[in-house]
């Protein structure tokens, strides 16, 4: 029954919603075009392996970021389930914490970890470095996007060169490491994943640690993420594509950038550990798991998604 409200319509208007729904969804194209699915990678050899939907042997990774804190903890992660792991960071030599996981990384798992000095604002010596990598190993699975700074200062008093600078690492290095990856991955076939490492802070305020750019530069990456996800994820006729891409938005962790924040009294040690539901804050082999589920085939359902680990700190 007509509602005393509605007008009757005309026959062209009657038939607009459907035609405007079809073209904007895209059924129309994909209907007519043959789409390959993403295939289902199934496990080669099992054997006796347990969980071998985590396992990354012969796998190739890149992670920015990765000379220290929560890059190097994840580089390691992928490492531990057989993955060939190279780590993107400014300082010419590899810093000492990144010697000591190499080191151990020689323990059996088959994975390896490797330096490259790469400053990931420097569009062609990133597309140079992944591209060289890719060549060599005729592959790239995967990435983690962890390279970032942060900047204490409140939106009154941030200068315009300070706001593009955090802007330049956060967001943009971000978007150029994963379109370097994303473009080998085209290029050798790969049905990759990658994960940008957002924040906890690029959906809240942290009350009272005053952080206006780094927090909406990783709002941005979250944004960043649903669009990558939804350009790259269907396969295309020449069997490239089905690349997956997620977003891990962690809570506070106690990394070098952290204790950073602690020494220039920019942040409350105990008012952090209070804001989380388990009473403290976190440490990055807590996200060693989390990076080796979004990489391997475990997730190779999960694509456009914001996954946060933050002992419930944004949920009350
Ligand atoms: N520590 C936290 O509480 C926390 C919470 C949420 C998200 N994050 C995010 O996790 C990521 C890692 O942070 P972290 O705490 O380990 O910090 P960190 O400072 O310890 O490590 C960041 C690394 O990125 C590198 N880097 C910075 N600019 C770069 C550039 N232009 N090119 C290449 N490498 C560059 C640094 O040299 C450093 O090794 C960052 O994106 C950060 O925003 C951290």
């Amino acid at each position: 029954m007509l509602s005393r409200f509605a007008r009757p319509a005309t026959v062209a208007a009657r038939r607009q919603p459907l035609v405007w729904s079809v073209q904007r969804r895209g059924f129309a194209s994909h209907q007519d075009a043959t789409y390959p699915q993403v295939p289902y990678e199934k496990a080669k050899k099992v054997g006796n392996k347990r969980f071998s939907q985590f396992d990354l042997e012969g796998k190739v990774f890149v992670v920015t970021g990765g000379g220290r804190g929560l890059g190097l903890c994840m580089a390691e992660g992928l490492v531990e389930a057989g993955g060939r792991v190279h780590c993107f960071d400014q300082a010419p030599r590899p810093p000492k914490t990144f010697e000591e996981a190499k080191a151990r990384a020689k323990d059996g798992s088959g994975g390896t970890l490797e330096y490259h000095q790469v400053d990931v604002t420097q569009n062609d010596a990133l597309e140079e470095c992944i591209a060289s990598i890719a060549a060599e190993n005729q592959r790239l699975d995967g990435l983690i996007a962890a390279a970032g700074i942060q900047q204490v200062t409140s939106a009154l008093d941030f200068k315009k060169e300070d706001i593009m600078k955090m802007l330049e690492v956060n967001y943009t290095g971000v978007f150029l490491s994963a379109r370097a990856c994303a473009r080998q991955m085209l290029n050798y076939k790969t049905q990759g994943s990658i994960c940008l490492i957002a924040s906890m802070s690029g959906t809240i305020a942290n009350r009272g640690f005053i952080a206006p750019v780094y927090n909406s530069s990783k709002a941005a990456v979250v944004q960043l993420t649903r669009n990558l996800a939804m350009e790259w994820g269907r396969m295309n006729p020449d069997g490239s594509g089905g690349i997956r891409v997620n977003s891990l938005s962690p809570g506070h962790i106690v990394t070098p950038m952290v204790e950073e924040n602690f020494r220039r009294g920019e942040a409350n040690r105990e008012q952090w550990e209070d804001n989380s539901m388990l009473g403290r804050l976190s440490t990055p082999e807590e996200y060693k798991a989390a990076g080796l589920f979004l990489l391997s085939r475990a997730s190779s359902y999960m694509t456009a998604h914001d996954m946060k680990m933050d002992g419930g700190t944004t949920a009350w």
